[in-house]
């Protein structure tokens, strides 16, 4: 059976780890933090939920032994420092770049085969840099930004649909910043209705821009940011891979010309297996959210850029 192994037990690895427990898709789990105790801590308390839950997957937490990972599956990067309120996923980049670096590293060590997902913030640039870092195949190598983001939209739509949450579809592309991502509102569907031919434009309109600070709404509330839906988006991920549900979520790959764009790691439809990101699906675009793609494409490569000025990564 497969082994997941969660970097960082703070807010969003633990709720990630929780609910990957829940879904009984893997036999071990491990937690690994830097802060002593922590992630033992949270895998004890999660292990006395399983009776409960009758969940069977061995939840282990370990304070920065790597060899407790050893030949993970799957691997989930949330180490870092979150975004405080007022602050940008960007200003986040220099200390997360150094801490995604280094834990990359030495967990590829015991997994030489693990297909990771990213977390870290500024997402759409920390996939790239790990990428770009180890050297792995893209498959391998996947951001968790769009399926949240999209997890929100439908939400927003849900509430202004006065719709059940289940019925609403719609996906984000693009970066997994609040001016970068592109709501979807065009392929938006309830129960296959367009949700243009439901909602009024300025309705639309909200709701578009309610999603794109949507992550920034919950900072202001929390205090930081956001972790049941991070959580569980990336939870749902992992199913995709461990069982090959081939499922298709909008995050964050490697593209080499799809979209018009190439060498960024940005949001897009992509089939997710036990290959990883198997397939990048191409939607049709109108002209509008095309422009937006290509200027969202620009602003996440400009990020990209400090890793080479600070020469965290050379051409
Ligand atoms: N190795 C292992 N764990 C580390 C390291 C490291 N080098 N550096 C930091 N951590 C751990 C911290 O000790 C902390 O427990 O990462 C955890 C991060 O958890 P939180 O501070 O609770 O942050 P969280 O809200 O989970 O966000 C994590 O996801 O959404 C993004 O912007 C967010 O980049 C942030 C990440």
């Amino acid at each position: 059976m497969s082994k997941v192994t969660v970097i960082g037990a703070g807010n969003v690895g633990a709720t990630c780890a929780n609910a990957i427990a829940h879904m009984k898709i893997c036999s071990e789990l491990v937690l690994l933090d830097i802060k002593e105790g922590l992630s033992e801590g949270k895998a004890i308390d999660m292990m006395q939920t399983a009776k409960m839950y009758g969940f069977d997957t061995r939840i282990k937490g370990v304070t920065n032994d790597y060899a407790a990972t050893r030949n993970s599956d799957v691997i989930i990067i949330t180490s870092g420092i979150p975004r405080k309120p007022g602050m940008t996923r960007e200003e986040l980049i220099g200390v997360n770049a150094g801490i995604v670096n280094g834990v990359v590293g030495n967990a590829l060590k015991y997994s030489p085969k693990a297909i990771f997902i990213i977390i870290s913030n500024p997402m759409d640039t920390m996939t790239y840099l790990t990428l770009k870092a180890t050297g792995l195949p893209k498959n391998r190598v996947i951001g968790m930004g769009g399926q949240l983001d999209s997890n929100r939209f439908c939400f927003y739509l849900s509430q202004a649909l006065k719709a059940a949450p289940s019925d609403v579809e719609g996906i984000v592309i693009g970066g997994h910043g609040d001016t970068t991502m592109i709501p979807l509102i065009s392929k938006a569907t309830c129960k296959s209705m367009p949700v243009t031919k439901l909602l009024r434009k300025a309705v639309a309109e909200k709701v578009v821009a309610d999603t794109m600070v949507g992550g920034a709404t919950l900072t202001k509330l929390l205090g930081t940011s956001a972790w049941y839906a991070p959580g569980a988006s990336c939870a749902a991920m992992v199913k995709s891979i461990l069982l090959d549900e081939k499922k298709v979520f909008p995050c964050c790959c490697y593209l080499e010309g799809e979209y018009g764009q190439d060498d960024l790691c940005i949001g897009v439809p992509a089939v997710i297996g036990k290959r990883g990101c198997e397939k990048i699906l191409k939607y049709d675009l109108n002209k509008e959210e095309q422009a937006a793609f290509a200027k969202s494409a620009a602003a996440v490569k400009n990020v990209n850029n400090v890793l080479y000025e600070s020469k965290i990564l050379t051409r």
